[in-house]
Order: C-alpha cells, then sequence, then structure tokens
C-alpha cells in the first residue's frame, strides 16, 4: 500500500466506516475502465487514501465537485443548511450504495416532510455521474472528521493522479 495510511475516523463516523473501518484494502487498477487509482476498503467501497496529511486525488477532486454542484444547498463543508441536510450526519445512516442511490436518483420529503423538500436526480447529468465516488470520498472523510472544513490539501501530480484526472475528461467527453 506504499505510504498511505488513512487517520483514525472520530467516534460518530460514517456507515460504511462504522461496518468496515477506514483502511484501504485495494485500488482500482490503473488501467481500469472507472476511476483508475480509487482507494476502496475493505468492502470494495471508495475510501479516501492519505499520505501524510495529504488526501488522494479523488478526495480532492470530491471537494470541488461538491463545491460545483452541491454546495449551493447543502452549505459549506458538507455541513447543512436551513433546506438540506447536513451530509456529515446523513453519512452515519447511510452507506455508499444508499448514497449513489440518492444522487442518481434524487429524493423527496423524507428528511423534511414538510412538502416541498425536493433533492434533485443527478443521474442524467455527467458533472456529477462522473465524479460520484470522488464526491463521496470527500463526504466519507468529512463524516469520519478526516477531512477538515474548507479545502484539503492538493496531492502532487503523479501518474496515479493524471489516470484519474484523464478518467474524467473521457467520461466528460473532452
Ligand atoms: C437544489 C438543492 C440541492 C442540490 C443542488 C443538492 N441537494 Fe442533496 N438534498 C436536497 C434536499 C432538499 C434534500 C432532502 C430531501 C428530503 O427531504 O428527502 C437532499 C438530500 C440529499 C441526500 C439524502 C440525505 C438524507 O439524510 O436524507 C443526499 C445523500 C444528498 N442530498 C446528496 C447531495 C449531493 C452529493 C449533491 C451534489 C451532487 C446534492 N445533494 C445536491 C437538496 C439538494
Amino acid at each position: 500500500m506504499g505510504n498511505v495510511s488513512n487517520p483514525e475516523p472520530d467516534a460518530h463516523p460514517s456507515k460504511d466506516t462504522q461496518e468496515e473501518g477506514n483502511k484501504v484494502s485495494s485500488f482500482n487498477a490503473n488501467d481500469a475502465s472507472e476511476d483508475p487509482g480509487l482507494a476502496l476498503d475493505t468492502a470494495e467501497k471508495p475510501v479516501y487514501a492519505f499520505a501524510g496529511e495529504t488526501p488522494d486525488w479523488y478526495t480532492w477532486r470530491g471537494y470541488k465537485k461538491y463545491g460545483a454542484n452541491c454546495l449551493q444547498c447543502h452549505g459549506p463543508d458538507g455541513m447543512g443548511s436551513s433546506f438540506a441536510p447536513d451530509l456529515t450526519q446523513s453519512l452515519q445512516n447511510i452507506d455508499y450504495f444508499e448514497f449513489a442511490g440518492i444522487i442518481v436518483g434524487g429524493q423527496q420529503n423524507k428528511w423534511n416532510t414538510s412538502g416541498n423538500s425536493i433533492m434533485p436526480a443527478w443521474g442524467e447529468d455527467p458533472n456529477v455521474m462522473c465524479s460520484l465516488n470522488a464526491i463521496y470520498t470527500y463526504l466519507r472523510g468529512r463524516a469520519d472528521g478526516v477531512v477538515g472544513r474548507g479545502e484539503p490539501g492538493r496531492p502532487e501530480q503523479s501518474d496515479k493522479s493524471k489516470a484519474a484526472k484523464d478518467y474524467e475528461y473521457s467520461c466528460l467527453g473532452f
């Protein structure tokens, strides 16, 4: 696993970390057709991968994509607003697959039952779908208390981060 070593999660981590811990067990192959180099936990769910203080490219990219697509409703750093839930809390109760299902299909009036609470469906939006796992690893890190507020450290350019970036661009059709 090289120099990858994830920090200890806090006492109320994401559901996936409650169940599996946050250790990196494997990485997607670098020639993978999807998300090359993405770190996976023992249940093969996406997880952040820290080298020292700096997380991997996906976690950093997830922060950026969260900012572009989710922040306007869910607030800075995933911490919620008056009209959309605090995702650092939500992830304590939903796992990766439930998260992905909500992003693809949306969700209505479950978190707030007043009748006008709508999470849009993103399944047709490549800006979100091409970065779903990046957004998840960032939010898992926020929920686990290992990614702080604001922009995480950006990992050094490497063959790995280049492969990840190239995959995202090809997914977006560039
Ligand atoms: C237009 C505003 C808006 C945007 C943009 C938005 N959401 Fe939401 N989201 C909501 C609302 C409102 C809810 C609560 C819906 C309900 O009451 O069930 C929600 C619910 C969720 C939930 C379920 C949480 C729970 O506890 O029930 C997840 C996960 C989620 N959003 C993730 C995201 C992610 C990731 C993005 C960016 C890709 C995003 N959302 C973008 C408004 C938004």
